[in-house]
């Protein structure tokens, strides 16, 4: 078996998550919007629950929650539902500001917007991948509709400082957008108190499955859906809801939130751990801030060796990624804007720790490490 150091691509299903969603798959199959009958009225229960159980994750009242296919969908409808509604209500404010290092599900749906009639500021992050306040208060000018400033980054684990980018939204009048797909479960995050109006995140970042996730949103935020069909999801969202999906996602989510804090302490310490070790190896750096960070998160870049050779050693014993598991082999965006060349970018290693890691699993990525690199340095 190999070492599964990847948990910011996904997550294994936590086996109590599977246990809650089994009977949604064969013994109660109903469409909670049937409603006509029991089996309908159970499945839409199942679903009330669920939802309740997500809300309260991040300290909401349910009727905040919009369930989605993941975190992609969520942002998607989170940035082109806000820029369509202002379009519908004449909204003169036209400017969309975010951050180099987000993900490309952000990056990507605010692109096309800046393609069709919105303006878009791209802010740069410093070297410790951290947005400079004073840099993100100039770019919110007059015209600014919405920020979108994610959580946790995905590939450096680094936290942005939410409440006051949140607090500076709330006095310039602008939305706020933030993707929290690797912060839930991992982090305490009070939407309201951190003056969020828009909350993006994913069931697989969290133990949970695949397919799911869901949109927050402070109620009043005016959003136009972006999958229409039968008035799910109070209009927003048009589709069957998945119910053994939903109730995994609120069963992930209520397991999560349980063992956070031990989880946390236990791999904060064996990430510390990874890191020392690497350290002392020589020649390699960290990427991004080391306090303002993920506690299971560390990526490294090893200097003086070829990333794909590196790579191609490391993955006999262990799965860990160069970068973004959505970026589909091209160099990281986010490497690049902390200032890495695509050489430095590819001799960097993402150790995503898990809930299932042991100290022994640190052991093997050390020594994996640490033998690639000998063999990789070695003089020919
Ligand atoms: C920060 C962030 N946003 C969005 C996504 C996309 O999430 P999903 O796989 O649920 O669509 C990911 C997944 O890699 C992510 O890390």
């Amino acid at each position: 078996m190999l070492t599964y150091l990847d948990h910011h691509a996904s997550t294994p299903c936590d086996p109590a998550v599977v246990a809650a969603m089994a009977p949604w798959w064969t013994e109660n199959a109903a469409n909670p919007s049937s409603r006509l009958h029991r089996p309908a009225l159970e499945a839409a229960a199942a679903v009330d629950i669920a939802r309740a159980r997500v809300a309260e994750g991040l300290g909401v009242a349910s009727d905040a929650v919009i369930f989605t296919s993941g975190a992609t969908e969520a942002n998607n409808l989170a940035l082109r539902g806000v820029a369509e509604a202002a379009l519908e209500r004449g909204e003169p404010r036209r400017r969309l500001v975010t951050l180099a290092s987000e993900h490309r599900a952000v990056l990507e749906p605010l692109a096309w917007l800046d393609r069709h009639g919105f303006a878009l500021t791209v802010l740069p992050v410093g070297a410790d991948g951290l947005v400079d306040p004073a840099r993100l208060a100039d770019a919110l000018e007059p015209d600014a509709l919405m920020l979108s400033v994610m959580a946790a980054n995905n590939e450096i684990g680094v936290l942005q400082p939410l409440a006051s980018i949140g607090a500076l939204c709330r006095d310039r009048g602008v939305l706020f957008h933030c993707d929290a797909a690797q912060a839930v479960g991992h982090i305490p995050l009070a939407m309201a108190d951190l003056g969020i109006d828009l909350l993006s995140l994913s069931g697989h970042k969290l133990y949970g499955p695949k397919g799911v996730g869901a949109l927050l949103r402070r109620p009043g935020v005016p959003l136009a859906p972006q999958q229409l069909g039968g008035g799910q999801e109070g209009g927003l969202r048009g589709g069957t809801l998945p119910v053994p999906l939903i109730v995994g996602l609120g069963a992930a989510v209520a397991g999560a939130l349980a063992d956070r804090e031990e989880r946390a302490g236990r791999l904060g310490a064996l990430r510390d751990r990874l890191w020392a070790e690497l350290a002392a190896l020589g020649g390699v750096r960290r990427n991004g801030h080391p306090r303002h960070c993920l506690p299971h998160s560390l990526n490294v870049t090893i200097e003086g060796v070829d990333g794909s050779r590196l790579h191609r050693l490391l993955r006999r014993v262990m799965a860990v990624s160069s970068g973004s598991a959505c970026s589909q082999g091209s160099p990281s965006h986010v490497l690049a804007a902390l200032g890495l060349d695509r050489r430095a970018a590819g001799a960097s290693i993402r150790f995503g720790l898990g809930r299932g890691t042991t100290a022994a699993d640190i052991d093997v990525a050390v020594a994996a490490v640490r033998d690639a690199v000998a063999e990789l340095r070695a003089p020919v």
